[in-house]
């Protein structure tokens, strides 16, 4: 065991990628790292946590920023109610700790949007407190490095990997050592293909021995997604266009998109613009086009929306609270779902 932490962690000085959250011990930086990478990648998050960071240098200026901006800085990363419980959660440390940030892991997880991967990284890298850190990288590593078959996603496996990763990590440094694994996997021990020959666990890795690289972690499949069908209504005219907020207890909560029509199934053309639900934005709608369909893959959902492009000199807002005419050219100002982002895109609006 001792000479796994150790090689792990001779394989890190060498091998860490420079990244500005491992150069501060600020747990507000640490924080905000780990809740980004929950969501992407590393080099698609340093975007996101240079932009936050500048935006927001402490706790006080995320704490005090208004929460329709946090939302267009998150934009793109998916799972909003991740920046909605940041928003939260600094409040809170700011209101109820006066800015200090809670220092264990019992007091870390009882943060709202904090779960026990976020108070691990977080107990672990700014507080040094000797917790596992258990990520999908941790999961793939230990899973091959000890040919544990228990899918990783059930609790007999998730727990066995724990213990492991509790009895390998360094007492003196836990923070490195958690980003040792987690570094190791996204480099060295990959999903596909990993360089086995080339690997400084190699003569330890039991996966290896068994013929197994291939076929672990396993993984319980989950139930087939749900399909939900979005038809938006994108209205304009000269100058304008018509949004519309989510407040609904729903995905998106907060963020703007267009009036729209939620369906079971795919419609067709003909019943998407033969269709009474439009007539509440205008009586004299001109249809100008329809978009291809835009997919998007969420944890439990798969949506597929579609854009009718119409205009109309006559556009009623329904209720001004949830709907307003914005000048076109202000849309990209405003924090909308990424599949929304994408017909802006490829549609010119932005
Ligand atoms: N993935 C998420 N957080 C990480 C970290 N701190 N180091 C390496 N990989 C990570």
């Amino acid at each position: 065991m001792q000479e796994i932490t150790h090689r792990l962690s001779n394989w890190y000085k060498i091998n860490k990628r420079d990244l500005p959250w491992r150069q501060t011990s600020d747990p507000y930086c640490i924080w905000l790292s780990e809740v980004i990478l929950q969501q992407t990648r590393i080099q698609q998050g340093l975007g996101y946590y240079l932009k936050f960071t500048n935006t927001y240098p402490s706790i006080f200026d995320l704490a005090n920023a208004d929460i329709d901006e946090i939302l267009k800085l998150w934009q793109g990363l998916g799972y909003y109610t991740r920046a909605r419980n940041l928003h939260a959660t600094a409040k809170t440390i700011v209101n109820e700790h006066n800015g200090n940030f809670p220092s264990t892991y019992a007091e870390l997880i009882q943060l709202k949007g904090v779960g026990e991967y976020t108070a691990a990284a977080v107990a672990s890298i700014a507080f040094k407190e000797s917790v596992p850190v258990i990520d999908g990288n941790v999961l793939r590593v230990i899973s091959r490095l000890f040919s544990i078959e228990d899918p990783v996603n059930s609790n007999p496996g998730k727990k066995a990997i724990k213990k492991i990763v509790a009895e390998l990590i360094d007492k003196n440094a836990p923070g490195t050592f958690n980003q040792s694994i987690m570094e190791f996997g996204s480099l060295q021990c990959t999903p596909q293909n990993p360089d086995c020959k080339n690997c400084i666990l190699n003569n330890f890795c039991l996966g290896l021995e068994n013929k197994k690289i291939d076929t672990l972690p396993r993984k319980i499949k989950n139930k087939p997604q749900q399909v939900r069908h979005f038809n938006y209504l994108v209205l304009t005219n000269s100058t304008h266009i018509l949004i519309k907020k989510r407040n609904e207890n729903d995905i998106w909560k907060g963020l703007y998109e267009f009036p729209l029509y939620e369906t079971e199934k795919k419609l067709t053309h003909e019943k998407l613009i033969d269709n009474d639900r439009w007539n509440k934005y205008s009586d004299s709608i001109t249809i100008q086009k329809i978009s291809k369909e835009y997919k998007h893959i969420l944890s439990h959902r798969i949506l597929k929306a579609i854009f009718i492009i119409a205009e109309s000199d006559k556009i009623i807002i329904e209720n001004k609270n949830e709907y307003f005419l914005i000048p076109i050219a202000e849309i990209n100002k405003y924090a909308v779902p990424r599949l929304i982002e994408r017909f802006l895109t490829d549609y010119k609006f932005v």
